[in-house]
């Protein structure tokens, strides 16, 4: 017989023995290690340590993937968007509109490039570039819009064209966050001139080190990305441009083709997890992510709105469940950006978000007692 004071130690000990990281990639490669070990080994007996086919093949899987005629491997996310800002010759003097709330990467390399970041808002439900507001910044200067499509979800992309299209600009879409994710039936990279997947290994489709792609449908591009990825070079050791060393790791390559078949349903899982805590967090004072009608989210991150966010980090990390910020400081307020001249206040509903957010674990192999129990901490919390 089991006696009450003993069901209450079993209750006790198993909610102090359960932690819920943010990310669990042992998980994942428990589940793929056989496999990821002979592709690597396949190179390594190969000795092909740069190029070869299994970058060719990666290439071409992923431009399938993404609807894209050409896709094109590189070193990382970013150096998906700093190579197709150099390929597409933007630099100094140049204007690239974005948006204020993404990972440092986006921002970052329009700067590197010599070109000038100019920001608008983000659309507060979604957390993506408020694509009303991007026509009243364009200038002469202009040469590009760069759209992140951020945690999963696609920017909203058809104003975005029009304006693009109507002012002779590029577009570049930081996919980072979004392989294979949808906007009205259309994938992530394929509706820009360009677009930038990273393959970070907390991606959905991530490598055991760095990587990146960059697919587009204009051949051009593609072939200007090519050289601008060996030192600007196309016939060896004579440089047309100044390029750099922007190539993908065959290691990679070959890692992330053993991934690639996963994928969707590595993603189908996470928006399984994400439903079932939209389902908990109904009626809370927690938002759940907003998803538009005509997007399909790949949820690489599921972030909520919640009040008193930062004491519910504290609260969350204290119960060993893994927790982030995205992002807490807002590219028009970091430091190296002072000299665009942006101050607090430019842009509220950036900062309101960075002051809001908190992603909670959403990876594949989450089982439903991990979620219970965040949603349950985080609800009880915050009452
Ligand atoms: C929105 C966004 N842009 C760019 C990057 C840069 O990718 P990487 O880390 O592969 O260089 C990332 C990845 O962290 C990202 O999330």
């Amino acid at each position: 017989m089991v006696s009450r004071n003993d069901k209450q130690a079993v209750t006790v000990v198993k909610e102090v023995a359960m932690q819920v990281p943010l990310l669990d990639l042992k998980a994942q490669y428990a589940t793929i290690k056989d496999e990821i070990l002979a592709a690597v080994s396949e190179v390594l007996e190969s000795q092909r340590c740069i190029g070869g086919p299994k970058v060719v093949e990666l290439e071409e899987k992923v431009a399938a993937l993404s609807g894209c005629k050409y896709a094109v491997g590189v070193s990382s996310g970013t150096d998906a968007i700093l190579n197709s800002l150099m390929s597409l010759r933007i630099g100094a003097g140049d204007e690239v509109i974005t948006t204020p709330f993404t990972f440092f990467a986006t921002v970052g390399c329009i700067a590197r490039v010599g070109a000038t970041p100019v920001f608008v808002d983000i659309e507060p439900r979604t957390f993506n570039i408020d694509a009303k507001l991007i026509e009243s910044v364009v200038t002469e200067k202009t040469k590009a819009i760069m759209p992140v499509h951020l945690f999963g979800q696609m920017a909203d992309m058809d104003p975005i064209m029009e304006i693009a299209n109507k002012h002779k600009l590029a577009v570049i879409e930081d996919a980072a966050q979004s392989i294979s994710s949808t906007y009205k039936g259309r994938k992530a990279g394929s509706v820009g001139t360009a677009g930038c997947f990273s393959f970070f290994p907390s991606k959905n489709l991530g490598g055991i080190g760095d990587g990146g792609m960059v697919v587009t449908n204009d051949q051009q591009l593609c072939e200007q990305l090519i050289i601008m990825r060996d030192h600007g070079s196309k016939t060896k050791y004579y440089h047309k441009y100044v390029g750099a060393n922007f190539r993908l790791d065959p290691i990679q390559a070959a890692a992330l083709l053993v991934k690639l078949p996963y994928l969707d349903g590595w993603s189908e899982a996470r928006r399984r997890n994400a439903a079932y805590y939209d389902g908990k967090f109904a009626g809370t004072v927690v938002q759940a992510p907003y998803v538009r009608d005509d997007c399909k989210t790949i949820y690489n991150q599921y972030v909520v709105r919640v009040p008193r966010r930062d004491e519910a980090v504290a609260h969350l990390r204290n119960n060993n469940i893994g927790c982030e910020i995205y992002y807490p400081v807002p590219a028009h307020l970091q430091e190296c950006f002072e000299y665009l001249g942006y101050v607090r206040g430019d842009f509220p509903e950036t900062e309101r978000a960075a002051e809001e957010v908190l992603a909670l674990p959403i990876y594949p192999e989450l089982t439903d007692e991990m979620k219970d129990f965040v949603a349950e901490k985080l609800i009880s919390f915050l009452g």
